[in-house]
């Protein structure tokens, strides 16, 4: 008899944002009139840059000529995507990363939840608590975590870092020692952005301890201040225990065309034992790769042009994302992130529940936002709102905010 993998029934409810758009959408059924603004998760809104468009425009034609026409792309990903990423995003940040250390994939959000895959099933893994739900879910699928435990709302085996309000949304270094240590920043959900001289502090503790920092800086496009890194790999000894992963969908708009990226040192090891080997076995045996059309798209965002026209769209949202810092303030709520991250992180008013509060936007305002205790326990009486809207949905919410 087949029998199922048990850790998933361990996984209470579904994934946060497929909750998120049930309810929704099940709202919008029964509202039919209502003119529903989504703030939610974090899809960007903006087309696809011109240049970025001419660069998809001309490998589709490439596909259809028989002297250009591409099939399986190489293991890691295209050489002309790997040369330029590790040139612009690393060799020119003074990161020494080379192209073979560069894993081309269709999105972050894969390559943080299959990770784990080339890890032990004792690893203990650290989160912060709000945390994207990606990094605890997929280890509890894997069976790296115990149970769920409902009142503590967390899963055993698992060291949960609090993210508080006091110490700036930072986790502190935990007590018991983790293998393996999840930190994303500028961080979702909370916005907040970890000084290079603290995240220094993590590279030392974790290469002091033999733990691996799993990197996500899928948000670093966004970064707009002095002294914040924007990879991992700027601190010194960080090839020793850093993988990263980043992402072209919040860049460059990606996320309905899929591509991101993963680096992981060649001389990184663990016990002795290489870690590179290991994810482009799993590449070679898992994965056929990004699509030529999309991975050509990628380069794109490199190109002068292209660079330009990512750099306005990212003003844009972050356009959007003072609207809102600056009107939540108005309105009177305590608000933090949206400065260098594209989400902006509000405490609920009168103590609400994050789900109570959910429901009381949507209802009273038809705003989407995304309860803050769906990230972690610690994200209780919080709501993340996005930047990611369009200008005239994004001023609308606020001004329907204001009127609550
Ligand atoms: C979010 O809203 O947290 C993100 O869009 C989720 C993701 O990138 O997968």
């Amino acid at each position: 008899m087949a029998q199922i993998n048990k850790n998933y029934l361990k996984l209470p409810g579904s994934y946060l944002f497929s909750t998120i758009g049930k309810k929704v959408r099940e709202y919008g059924e029964a509202n039919p009139d209502a003119e529903i603004i989504r703030l939610g998760i974090g899809d960007v809104t903006q087309p696809i840059a011109p240049a970025i468009i001419e660069a998809l425009h001309s490998a589709v034609d490439e596909m259809g000529s028989a002297d250009t026409f591409k099939g399986y792309a190489p293991d890691l990903g295209y050489e002309f995507l790997r040369d330029v990423i590790s040139e612009k995003d690393f060799k020119a940040r003074g990161c020494n990363i080379s192209s073979d250390e560069i894993f081309i994939s269709d999105g972050a959000k894969c390559d943080c939840g299959n990770i784990q895959e080339i890890f032990g099933l004792d690893n203990k893994v650290a989160v912060c608590d709000p945390v994207y739900p990606v990094y605890v879910d997929s280890n509890v699928m894997s069976g790296r975590t115990g149970e769920y435990d409902a009142t503590l709302e967390r899963f055993k085996d698992v060291i949960y870092m609090p993210c508080l309000e006091e110490n700036g949304f930072m986790p502190e270094i935990p007590t018991e020692v983790p293998d393996l240590i999840y930190l994303c920043f500028p961080n979702n959900p909370t916005g907040a952005v970890m000084k290079k001289a603290d995240l220094q502090k993590w590279v030392d503790y974790a290469n002091e301890n033999d733990s691996i920092i799993l990197y996500d800086a899928a948000y670093e496009a966004y970064i707009s201040e002095e002294d914040v890194p924007h990879s991992i790999f700027e601190c010194e000894g960080a090839r020793n225990c850093a993988i990263e992963f980043r992402s072209f969908s919040k860049t460059a708009g990606f996320t309905g065309l899929r591509l991101g990226y993963t680096v992981i040192p060649k001389d990184l090891t663990t016990g002795g034992d290489e870690l590179w080997p290991l994810w482009a076995r799993r590449h070679g045996t898992k994965y056929n790769g990004a699509p030529y059309i999309v991975q050509k798209a990628g380069a794109a965002v490199y190109s002068e042009q292209g660079r330009k026209q990512i750099e306005e769209q990212i003003a844009y949202y972050m356009g959007n994302a003072k609207i809102i810092l600056e009107g939540l303030k108005e309105a009177g709520y305590s608000v933090s992130g949206g400065v260098n991250a594209p989400y902006i992180w509000l405490k609920t008013p009168d103590n609400m529940t994050s789900w109570d509060f959910f429901d009381f936007l949507l209802e009273k305002a038809n705003v989407v936002g995304t309860p803050g205790s769906g990230f972690g326990p610690h994200g209780e009486h919080f709501f993340r709102l996005t930047a990611f809207g369009n200008r005239e949905n994004t001023i609308k919410a606020v001004e329907r905010i204001k009127l609550l």
